[in-house]
């Protein structure tokens, strides 16, 4: 048997999804070792190996077929516009991508005036301002902290990720319009969901038992 090699988004999205796997009896003991320098993981019992990677490299190493499964979020994925089959919503690291700014600047939104637009997910912007609100309008990427755009005067608006709205509130800005819903999603490169079908839909299925559990669990 080959071995299935998992691509995890490093932090919070890795410790939630190998608490999933932790649930299906598949560990990973090697690295729970905060201490290692190790940056890949073998369960040579299940034939299985993991390694952590930046988020947007996730869909690449997918994609290329380095990884045969990844973990990342949805955010992720529609930006780096990889090659990729997504095919479970994992529940977690649940958020929002939203358009951002002073509540001065919806004003400037309803009247569709040339906006200046920061964010770390330019294609994103680009797709709803183009495509769904037809409206033209000047993105400038950046890299983080992107709350700052509006506040020093870099742009009207930003698009980015809203959690729990604390940085929001914290800096006197509010969401003007919501873009679409996120959460950690898992992808899967295409050739190995053909030569390894059985072991990924046997994962993906129990998965989806695991995530209805807990779906039940919280309705009462
Ligand atoms: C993300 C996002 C927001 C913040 C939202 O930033 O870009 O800044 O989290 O979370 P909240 O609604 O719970 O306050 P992240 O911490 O990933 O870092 P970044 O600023 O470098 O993008």
């Amino acid at each position: 048997m080959r071995y299935l090699t998992f691509a995890l988004t490093k932090g919070r999205l890795a410790s939630k999804t190998l608490e999933m796997l932790e649930k299906l009896g598949i560990t990973c003991e090697e690295m729970k070792d905060k201490n290692s320098r190790k940056l890949i993981f073998v369960n040579e019992e299940l034939k299985l190996k993991f390694f952590l990677a930046k988020g947007p490299d996730v869909p690449t190493y997918v994609e290329y077929g380095a990884a045969d499964i990844g973990v990342v979020g949805r955010d992720t994925i529609v930006e780096e516009g990889r090659k990729v089959h997504e095919v479970l919503d994992l529940g977690f690291g649940k958020c929002r991508m939203c358009v951002c700014g002073h509540e001065t600047a919806r004003e400037l939104l309803n009247r569709h005036e040339l906006i200046r637009v920061a964010t770390k997910y330019p294609k994103i912007a680009k797709e709803y301002f183009y495509n769904k609100k037809h409206q033209t309008v000047e993105i400038i990427k950046m890299h983080g902290s992107i709350e700052l755009a509006p506040i020093v005067g870099l742009s009207e608006v930003i698009v980015d990720i809203v959690e729990t709205g604390s940085t929001l509130r914290e800096n006197g800005l509010v969401v003007l319009e919501e873009v679409c819903p996120l959460s950690a999603r898992m992808i899967v490169n295409p050739v190995s969901m053909r030569m390894e079908n059985e072991r990924i839909k046997e994962l993906i299925q129990n998965l989806r038992k695991l995530l209805q559990e807990g779906n039940e669990k919280d309705a009462h």
